[in-house]
């Protein structure tokens, strides 16, 4: 059974496309030997406020409970409860290169138009790499943006191996297959997202199915009348898409459902289809956040998990680096 390492940052409210594109998808693939990780030390790597961290760590937890994400099968934990992460970092800053911090993307395009840019966000893929190798995990399911930082993990993993003799897994990245990307409700050609300059075209999970009912019924759509996908109309192809990730229906057959019928019927059926399809989870996430201690025992059976199988793999690097263990 291959180990799964899957990393979710603690930052912005947590929304449709990352329900569909990543969160209910982690909840319905796992397994023991799924690890699944709110990485707050990466939050950090921006300024952020600390009661906010705080805050958002434990909302998101909620959500992934609430998603169904099972700690008695997977694990669930967050990033700095377990030290090994930070640990591990620094000795894997040794054997990773500036010459190939330089070429990440990510650094980059975070890096470009700051005054100051921290250390923390230029060896934030050393991290990265610490939290996938720490559990010699095979695969990490991720998006496009993220594929050159499990590279860059590959070739870490690999030096240390090299030089030291085997201690990492070579882990992969896997994209998810097709599968909607959910995209802006008022800007369809960008992917629906926490950065968005407005949340009138993102539908948040924890806002009132009438605020998401209303962003549904504001959508853009486009000029025509016609219910059909098509490149030439971003916006009913988004909704239509939207529609076929929350009811599993294919969208010929939505297409054929709604042809002759107003934008104004469509949307409506939308908007109470992405509503149904929330709302167990929003009565979830309503009882696992009123209730944090609760989150809380679930995230330190967690993290104990966790720390069990990345002290394994510490005590092996530690030996291998020659490290004089403590008497
Ligand atoms: N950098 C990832 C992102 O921004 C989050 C992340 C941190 C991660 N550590 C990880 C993803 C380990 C996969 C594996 O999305």
């Amino acid at each position: 059974m291959p180990r799964v390492f899957s990393g979710i940052q603690p930052t912005g409210d947590p929304h449709l496309g990352n329900w569909i594109g990543a969160i209910s998808r982690w909840a319905a693939a796992q397994e023991p030997g799924h690890v699944f990780c709110i990485v707050d030390l990466h939050a950090i790597t921006i300024p952020k406020d600390p009661a906010e961290l705080r805050a958002k760590t434990l909302d998101l937890a909620a959500w992934l409970l609430a998603a169904g994400i099972d700690p008695e099968v997977s694990t669930l934990f967050v990033q700095s409860h377990v030290r090994e992460h930070t640990e591990l970092t620094w000795i894997l800053s040794c054997s990773a290169q500036m010459g190939e911090l330089n070429r990440m993307t990510q650094f980059k395009q975070k890096s470009a138009g700051r005054e100051s840019v921290s250390v923390g966000l230029y060896t934030y893929p050393v991290l990265q790499a610490a939290d996938i190798l720490a559990y010699q995990a095979d695969e990490v399911p991720v998006g496009e943006d993220q594929v050159q930082h499990i590279e860059l993990t590959r070739d870490i993993a690999h030096r240390f191996n090299t030089r030291f003799g085997e201690t990492f897994t070579l882990p992969k990245a896997t994209i998810p297959t097709a599968g909607a990307r959910i995209m802006d409700l008022q800007v369809p050609d960008a992917k629906m997202s926490k950065s968005a300059e407005t949340d009138a075209g993102v539908i948040l999970l924890a806002e009132t199915p009438a605020r998401t009912a209303k962003k549904i019924m504001r959508a853009i759509t486009d000029s025509g009348s016609e219910v059909v996908a098509g490149p030439d109309k971003p916006g009913v192809t988004n909704l239509l898409d939207l529609l076929s990730a929350v009811t599993g229906r294919e969208v010929p057959a939505l297409e054929e459902e709604f042809a002759g019928r107003m934008y104004g019927d469509f949307k409506k059926a939308v908007a109470e289809a992405v509503n149904d399809y929330l709302q167990p989870a929003r009565d979830r996430y309503a009882e696992l956040s009123a209730d944090p201690g609760e989150v809380q025992r679930l995230l330190a059976i967690g993290a104990d998990r966790a720390r069990e199988v990345a002290a394994t793999t510490m005590a092996a690097v530690r030996e291998r680096v020659g490290f004089l263990p403590s008497a």
